[in-house]
This record gives C-alpha cells, sequence and structure tokens, in this order.
C-alpha cells in the first residue's frame, strides 16, 4: 500500500511545488544579492529556523519557516571540510586539474543559490537541493522543476557528494564537474535552452564581474569553469564525525546507545546490509559503488499496488483514497527501468546505485523514487525480501528479522548524522541568493512583458 503512493505523486508534486513557492515569494522583497553574514549570538541554533519538516507527519506540527530575510546565516570556513574530513571519512579525492580554492567554493556558492539560472529566474539548484532538508527535499518523492514539471527520481542529498563514483540514481555520470549540466538543461529541473544561454546570463548579471577571472586564472565563465565552480562548493559538503564515528573510529563507548551497537551488528550479521553498504577499516561510506536490483523498481514497472493509498492532507490528517480514483486524475507515471536506460543490457534493468546512508535520517523520503517514506518501511522492505524479479540481486532475500531487530537498525541508521549539520546549514543560509532585481540586465525581459 505504501508503495503506491508514487502513483499520485505527480497531483501532489504539484500542489506542493505551489506551496513551496508560494512561500519562497512571499517575503516582501527578497534578500538582495549581497552576502548577508549577520551577527547572531552563540547560543542560537542558526540552522533552527528555516523550512524543515521534522514532525509533519503530525497534527501537531508548526512550521517554524522564516522569510528569507530573517534568516540568520553564519558562513563557515568550508575548505577546511575538504583538508580535514571529519571523522570516518577517507581523504577527500580532489580532481588534479580542479583544487578546490576559496574563490572558486565562494563562487560555485553564489551558482548554487542563484534562481536566475533558469529559463523563468525562479530555479536554482537549492530548491530542489534544500540545506534544511538534508540538502534534497523531504516533501516530495519526486523532484518538481520550472512551472511544475515533475521528474521520475527523488532528488539525493548534497552531502558528501565528493566521494561519488557513480552520479545520479543510475550511474550514469562520472564527474561533479560534468553532471552540473544535467539539472541546468533538463526541460523538468531548470529548464535552460542552452549551454550558451546559462554561459551568456551568468556575464550579464553584475554580480559575477570579475568572479571567475579571479578564480581562474583570467578564465571567465563557460561550460568547464562553471561545472568547477559549482563542484567545488559542492566538495566541501562533508559530513561525519557522528555519534557511529565517534563510538565505532574513535573508540568512544558512551557515544551511542546499546541499540545502536545491536543494529550495527545486525546490519554486518543477520541483516547483511553491509554486503552492499560498506564499511571500511578505518572509514565508512556505507556503499559499494555498484548498482543492484532490489525489487523497487520493478514493482512500479508492473504497477504492483494495494488498493487503496494513504494520503496525507495537511499535517497529521491523512485519507485513504481508491487508487482507482487517483488513476483517474493523475497522469501515468514514467517507467523508470534504471541503469537499462544507460546501458540497454536486459540485466541491468531496474538496477539503481548503492546510495551513501550517512545523514540518511535528514533525508526523507527514500530511495531513486522516494516511494518508502519512513527509515523503517526501508527495513521492512529488505526484510521481506525486496520484490522478487527475474534479475533481483541474489543479496537481497528475506531476512527474518523481528521487529524488536527491526528498530535496532533503524536506531543504528539514526545513529549517522554528522556533527557539522548544523554549521554547513547556517552556511548556506549565510549564502547570497540571486534574484531578479531593477539592476539586473535579466529584469529587462521582465519589463517588456509589461
Ligand atoms: C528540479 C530539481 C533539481 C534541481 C533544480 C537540481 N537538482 Fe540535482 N538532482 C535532482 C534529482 C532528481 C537528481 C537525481 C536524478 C537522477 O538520478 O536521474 C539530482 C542529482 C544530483 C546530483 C547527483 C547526486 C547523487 O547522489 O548521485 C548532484 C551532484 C546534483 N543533483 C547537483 C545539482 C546541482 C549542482 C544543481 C544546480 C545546477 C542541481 N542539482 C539542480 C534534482 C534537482
Ligand atoms: C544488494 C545490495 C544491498 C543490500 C544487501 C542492502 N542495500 Fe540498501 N540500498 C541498495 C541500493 C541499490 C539502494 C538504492 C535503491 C533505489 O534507489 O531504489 C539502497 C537504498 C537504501 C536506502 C535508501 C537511502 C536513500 O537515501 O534513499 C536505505 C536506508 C538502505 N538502503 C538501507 C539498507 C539496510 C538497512 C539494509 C539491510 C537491511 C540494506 N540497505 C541492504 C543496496 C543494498
Amino acid at each position: 500500500m505504501t508503495f503506491s503512493r508514487r502513483q499520485i505523486a505527480y497531483v501532489i508534486n504539484t500542489v506542493i511545488l505551489a506551496g513551496v513557492v508560494g512561500l519562497i515569494m512571499s517575503s516582501d522583497k527578497l534578500r538582495s544579492s549581497t552576502e548577508t553574514e549577520k551577527s547572531a549570538d552563540d547560543s542560537k541554533h542558526y540552522y533552527g529556523p528555516g523550512d524543515n519538516k521534522q514532525g509533519y507527519d503530525s497534527i501537531n506540527y508548526k512550521t517554524n519557516a522564516l522569510d528569507l530575510q530573517k534568516r540568520i546565516g553564519k558562513k563557515a570556513n568550508l575548505l577546511e571540510f575538504v583538508n580535514n574530513p571529519p571523522l570516518g571519512l577517507p581523504p577527500v579525492p580532489v580532481p588534479a586539474d580542479n583544487p578546490v580554492t576559496e574563490e572558486k567554493v565562494s563562487l560555485g556558492r553564489r551558482l548554487f543559490f542563484d534562481r536566475r539560472l533558469s529559463i523563468n529566474d525562479t530555479f536554482s539548484c537549492a530548491i530542489c537541493h534544500i540545506p534544511e532538508q538534508g540538502f534534497t527535499n523531504n516533501e516530495i518523492q519526486t523532484a518538481v522543476g520550472v512551472e511544475g514539471r515533475s521528474g521520475k527520481r527523488n532528488s539525493p542529498m548534497s552531502y558528501n557528494v565528493a566521494y561519488l563514483e557513480l552520479i545520479f540514481h543510475d550511474g550514469r555520470e562520472s564527474t561533479l564537474e560534468q553532471q552540473v549540466w544535467s539539472p541546468f538543461l533538463a526541460r523538468n529541473e531548470m529548464a535552460n535552452p542552452s549551454i550558451g544561454y546559462v554561459i551568456d546570463k551568468i556575464k550579464a548579471i553584475p554580480e559575477y564581474k570579475g568572479l571567475f577571472e579571479k578564480a581562474f586564472d583570467g578564465r571567465g565563465p563557460t561550460m568547464e569553469t562553471v561545472g568547477m565552480a559549482l563542484s567545488s562548493y559542492q566538495r566541501t559538503l562533508n559530513s561525519a564525525d557522528s555519534p557511529f564515528d565517534r563510538w565505532h573510529f574513535g573508540k568512544q563507548e558512551d557515544a551511542v546507545s546499546e541499540q545502536v551497537k545491536k543494529g550495527f551488528e545486525l546490519f554486518n550479521g543477520k541483516a547483511t546490509c553491509s554486503a552492499c553498504h560498506l564499511v571500511h577499516e578505518d572509514y565508512a561510506l556505507f556503499t559499494d559503488n555498484q548498482l543492484h536490483n532490489t525489487g523497487l523498481g520493478y514493482q512500479a514497472s508492473m504497477g504492483i499496488q494495494g488498493k487503496t493509498t494513504r494520503v496525507q492532507l495537511a499535517p497529521g490528517v491523512y485519507a485513504e483514497l481508491d487508487n482507482e480514483v487517483i488513476k483517474a486524475v493523475s497522469r501515468p507515471k514514467a517507467n523508470d527501468v534504471g541503469r537499462y536506460e544507460v546501458t540497454e543490457n536486459p540485466n541491468d534493468r531496474w538496477k539503481f546505485r548503492t546510495p551513501t546512508l550517512r545523514n540518511v535520517s535528514l533525508t526523507a523520503p527514500y530511495m531513486h523514487d522516494g516511494s518508502l517514506h519512513t527509515l523503517r518501511q526501508v527495513v521492512e522492505f529488505y526484510n521481506q525480501g525486496g520484490v522478487p524479479n527475474e534479475v533481483l540481486s541474489p543479496l537481497i532475500k528475506p531476512l527474518e528479522l523481528t521487529n524488536e531487530e527491526m528498530d535496532d537498525v533503524v536506531a543504528f541508521m539514526m545513529s549517522l548524522t554528522g556533527s557539522n549539520i548544523g554549521v554547513l546549514v547556517a552556511d548556506a543560509f549565510a549564502a547570497p541568493i540571486g534574484d531578479i532585481s531593477k539592476d539586473d540586465p535579466n529584469w529587462a525581459h521582465e519589463k517588456k512583458a509589461e
């Protein structure tokens, strides 16, 4: 039943997006593009007020959304997280031709939050990779781009992307530098008509004047330097030193509860999770950098679902909707055969990349299509042996975990939240937000429409 919720993702996505956009638009005057590094007293959680959705499933939910101007950010020394990655992470791989520098990180951060880099000046990378929502989007299963155009996959988090060997859920891209052009150009994401369009727009925006030249030895904005700058910012978003790391790698006995310790034992033992979510001797990325078929994609492709779907209408308010009714009002969901779309090898049908589990407590909903809403549901899915199909991974089979054991595995995953999350989110809040303004040449096309 839970799996079939995705059927209505299109309708729900659109409604929610309208809400999200409304919220962003509702501040009378959006924050100007200058760095707003307000001073705040240290007792405050800089990152607390934002638009996180913790407790959204309860009727007692109270929004803590603030308009962008009221957010208190705090700039961090991001370079430190590249030079000295937090406990539990290996050295950060950095391409020889794109060393991370202060100038590139600051430029990349500006680009990441610039809404003008989309066809209609509304979509930045951060609209889908929302800092206070785990650098993903907790509200929707699959991403929605400009004008409510929906995609078929869930936005992954931006934490620890520096370590990705396979980029995207189907592993179709290999470097962060190249990756950025997919969302820039995808019609259902930022919908820019061409690479040149984006480059020309950046050249026309006054705030970028001289920044590329300074960061790249005199080179201005190009297809390559835009990718290099954005990657440099994303390469700093490394987060570990979680309670688990302090216990397992730091040998601090009391850093986690007994339940977490039991959960980790199950993770490596009876639950066989570590067969794919690898833990190395002196670091852990919780991925084998491989693609596997767990049956989830197969199930969706075959339209296997229950009779009704539980739909959340408001905090704590749910309705059981008949799937026939939902089908009648929604567009059929695009099929997703995963890795097969890259290789066209029938053995690769419904294979998806093993994601990291670091910070996974912040990034619901889960899996490539966001169809599982809680970590508990994910563990139940594995416990039942995934969904059998002719190309199911031989590593996926019924586990016979008890309810208590499933809770333990969830507790373990909850212990993987990094200690610098607050610092990284606060830094994101301090970032300049690029928006059209009267001084901006892009304002011109708005004028014409009058
Ligand atoms: C409309 C929402 C949306 C926007 C805007 C967007 N992304 Fe994404 N991002 C996604 C989705 C969805 C995926 C997964 C796509 C897939 O696997 O096919 C993704 C994947 C990624 C990944 C790969 C992560 C991984 O785990 O493999 C990176 C890195 C990334 N995006 C960075 C960016 C950057 C940089 C920008 C701005 C230039 C951006 N995104 C804009 C939705 C978005
Ligand atoms: C056969 C390899 C394999 C095994 C064994 C495995 N996983 Fe996974 N895991 C994956 C793959 C592949 C995905 C991505 C699936 C998708 O996107 O549809 C995934 C996704 C996840 C996710 C979702 C993460 C996110 O960001 O969406 C969680 C949580 C997870 N696994 C936990 C576990 C746990 C707990 C176990 C043990 C009970 C386990 N996995 C066993 C390969 C595996």
